[in-house]
């Protein structure tokens, strides 16, 4: 659902409550619901599901648990237990919704958590995902709300798998676990979240589907900030520019193009499959992060350091938190 229709379902739907252990709620568009269980610790709760993004059932159950687990890490918590959420057809091949869920126990084996339970209906198309549940020390959440002027951006993973997922089904893009989208798609934001505890972060959220700018204008507008975005520093898969131009492009990056894009402005040209990566839904997709300029130098050398033999794009600073709203687009050279 694109999020104009979603703000008009919730509009009116009173989800207050008088519960004060309830310490994240909706109000910001955080990734997860928090609430604090004592002075300890806080539960981080988070659902996510949706439809086969690749034709491998086994590589699209990995995607989906990949994905279903972000959001805790991108609320700065530790993942520790999941259930699993399947719709699935009568009439297919049982082998193949065992082969999606093998994907989710695999995964949620690498991330050291326990799947258990769940609950499955009959529907026409496939559908996984996974409830998830996690804890953090109270004061270690990350959430939306505390980015400061002057902070650096970074983005965690590349840009463009909605692009890559869409020439997937065109057969315009070769499915293979070895495709740097699917690698980056499998990849879990763990290792990111890991090296995250030591620094001093101000804001985090993942990039999912509502692209890099939905989800930076829920960060932005939770701080009351703006931003520049360095156009020349986006990080994306190889493929991406030659398919955009191609037209491979999903609908939701029109919706999402449509719901986002009165907030931006550019100093720049845009080639056209900038504008692309800007609003391209991802799936599974990197941390966004707001923290000061040597943090985020630090952050980016050593996680970097950490994947360099990985041939993909790494992490990158992609921008800089300011204290007037809007998103500025500029390229880095012009503006150091
Ligand atoms: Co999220
Ligand atoms: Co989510
Ligand atoms: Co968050």
């Amino acid at each position: 659902m694109g999020p104009a229709e979603l703000a008009e379902i919730l509009a009116g739907l009173d989800f207050s409550t008088e519960d004060e252990n309830l310490i994240i709620g909706l109000e910001n568009a955080d990734d997860a619901i928090v609430y604090q269980l004592n002075s300890e610790q806080a539960l981080i709760q988070t659902v996510d599901f949706f439809t086969p993004i690749v034709d491998d059932p086994y590589l699209f159950g990995q995607i989906s648990a990949a994905n279903s687990l972000s959001d805790v890490y991108a609320m700065g918590g530790k993942p520790f237990l999941a259930m699993n959420i399947v719709c699935f057809p009568g009439d297919l091949d049982k082998n193949i919704l065992h082969e999606i869920m093998q994907g989710g126990l695999d995964k949620a084996k690498e991330a050291g958590i326990t799947i258990s339970g769940g609950h499955t209906i009959e529907d026409e198309e496939p559908k996984y995902g996974l409830v998830v549940s996690g804890l953090a020390h109270p004061d270690d959440i990350l959430t939306n709300s505390k980015a400061k002027e002057g902070d650096k951006l970074i983005l965690t993973k590349p840009l463009g798998t909605g692009i890559i997922t869409t020439a997937f089904k065109a057969d315009m893009a070769e499915q293979s676990p070895q495709h740097p989208a699917i690698k980056s798609m499998l990849e879990l934001n763990k290792k990111a979240a890991l090296l995250l505890q030591n620094l001093s972060v101000s804001a985090c959220t993942d990039i999912t589907g509502f692209g890099l700018i939905g989800h930076l204008e829920e960060m932005l507008s939770a701080s009351n900030k703006g931003c520049k975005l360095w156009l020349d520093k986006l990080p994306y898969f190889a493929e991406v520019p030659e398919l955009s131009k191609a037209g491979l492009v999903p609908g939701g990056l029109y919706r999402n193009k449509d719901t986002f894009s009165s907030n931006v402005t550019s100093f720049s040209d845009v080639i056209p499959f900038q504008e692309d990566l800007l609003y391209d839904p991802q799936t599974s997709g990197g941390l966004l992060i707001a923290m000061s300029d040597s943090e985020a130098k630090k952050f980016v050398a050593d996680y970097n350091n950490q994947k360099r033999q990985d041939q993909q794009p790494k992490a990158a600073i992609i921008g800089e938190v300011t204290a007037n709203s809007g998103i500025t687009l500029k390229k880095r050279e012009s503006n150091n």
